[in-house]
């Protein structure tokens, strides 16, 4: 079992550079499968759900090349529907955008229910909205518990709008709706930026979308797609969580390859709790000054604070000396079982709903955790970078699902961290 072991307590200071967005990465290699033709995609994050994404396609028969570390060609021209390998599609949430690619390119679908991190109830009622609008028939397998959507008479244009914001609906039904016949418009869309990269990427296939990055999208159907070279974005959820770090261990971090303008809400929260921080072009400097004010704060979607800073913020939060903050998750069911982790680390967090309270106790202290999701695993580590002595966390897998090489990038930065391999303790060798 490999855990991360991190001797905390000091400052940490240095350079740190941004991968590409994972949450980009996915929709793009995803939706690479509407082209039947080669892309290079371009500043892709070296983490397990790229890996994962790019072995599904090529078990559907395409053929992936790396060119470097950053950068793949996928050729999805021989690629065939309806196969995606199972055990692959469980391991993460965005294996749901096969369904929009394999119905928008062959008017059919047919993926096993996807994985991913568990926020309580994720339903997928919005993109089935989507997929039936368009003229798709949605059902769950009886003998698979796959779901399935057929369009026999073809894709047609339509006017959707979405009972809520959702990332994923919003992707999902611009990649069903990219061939359709006619045009489509999706109110109440998501405008998170990775909406809008996958919108150009798209673009520069040869679709037509526009009104990405608002919450009206229009889709006008094309009858053929061509690759392109594409370079994503950095991911503004590891900017921010390196940001987070820089406040909580009271040191400064100099965070490039970033597009500051994302991390806004961020910036404005930290600075609010008494950070400095200074945004140059594609770099952004996050320094600690000694004091952490109190503050209270909502995540929602964009461009509100993200969710996926729930977990780090809180972290910070529990280092607030005196008083009590108040956080809000806006967007997900329960995204506080992290708390459990933080209160081995002596954090005083009263969970209400979607309403956290933390105790303002100025200290976090070393225990051993685990990561019980992507971000909360994150957050683990935030703290441990606090806390003064040994932290160790397990089920690290958690985190390298989503951040490329945090360990060494944080050793860059003088933090006293490795990633260690022990022996599972409940393991045992059953006598033959
Ligand atoms: C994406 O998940 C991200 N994942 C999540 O990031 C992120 O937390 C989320 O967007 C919100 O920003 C990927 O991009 C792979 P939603 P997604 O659909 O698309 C409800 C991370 O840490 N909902 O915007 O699943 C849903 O339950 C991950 O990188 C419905 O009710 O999120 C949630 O409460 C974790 N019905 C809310 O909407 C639906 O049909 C927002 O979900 C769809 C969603």
């Amino acid at each position: 079992m490999e855990k991360i072991v991190i001797n905390g307590g000091k400052p940490l200071y240095g350079e740190i550079e941004i991968s590409g967005m994972k949450n980009t990465a996915l929709a793009v290699i995803m939706g690479s499968l509407l082209i039947e033709d080669k892309c290079v995609i371009e500043n892709l994050p070296d983490i397990s759900d790229v890996s994962t994404s790019f072995q599904i396609l090529e078990h559907m028969g395409a053929s992936v090349r790396k060119i470097n570390k950053t950068t793949y060609e996928v050729d999805n021209t021989r690629t065939k529907g309806g196969i995606s390998p199972s055990e692959l599609v469980r391991k993460m949430r965005a294996s749901y955008y096969l369904l929009g690619a394999e119905l928008g390119r062959f008017r059919y679908a047919n993926v096993d229910q996807q994985g991913g991190c568990w926020f309580g109830e994720r339903p997928i009622d919005q993109h089935i909205k989507g997929f039936e609008a368009l003229g798709g028939k949605f059902e769950i397998s009886e003998t698979t518990g796959y779901y399935n959507i057929d369009a026999p008479d073809g894709l047609k244009g339509t006017h959707i709008f979405m009972d809520l914001v959702s990332v994923g609906a919003t992707i999902n039904t611009i990649l069903a709706a990219v061939k359709a016949e006619g045009t489509t418009i999706i109110e109440n869309a998501a405008r998170e930026p990775h909406v809008v990269d996958l919108s150009i990427f798209l673009n520069k296939c040869g679709a037509n979308i526009s009104g990405m990055g608002t919450n009206i999208i229009k889709i006008k159907g094309v009858q053929k797609l061509h690759g392109c070279t594409y370079n994503i974005l950095p991911d503004m959820i590891e900017a921010g969580t390196y940001m987070t770090i820089a406040a909580a261990t009271g040191g400064s971090l100099k965070i490039k390859n970033v597009i500051p303008k994302h991390l806004e809400s961020i910036t404005a929260k930290l600075m609010e709790m008494g950070v400095e921080v200074e945004e140059l072009d594609d770099t952004i400097i996050v320094s600690g000054t000694g004091t952490l004010n109190k503050a209270n704060m909502k995540t929602q979607v964009y461009p509100g604070l993200p969710t996926d800073m729930n977990a780090q913020m809180c972290v910070l939060l529990c280092l607030v000396k005196g008083g009590t903050s108040y956080l809000t998750e806006g967007v997900h069911e329960n995204k506080y079982r992290y708390c459990e982790e933080l209160r081995r680390m002596g954090a005083v967090i009263k969970v209400d709903g979607r309403v956290a309270a933390v105790e303002g106790k100025g200290i976090l202290t070393p225990a051993v955790v685990k990561a019980v999701d992507l971000r909360a695993g994150v957050a683990m580590v935030i703290a441990g970078l606090a806390a003064k002595g040994k932290t160790e966390i397990e089920d690290i897998y958690h985190i390298e699902r989503g951040y490329e090489d945090i360990v060494n990038k944080l050793k860059k930065v003088g933090a006293d961290i490795k990633k260690i391999n022990v022996p599972d303790p409940y393991q045992y060798e059953i006598a033959n």
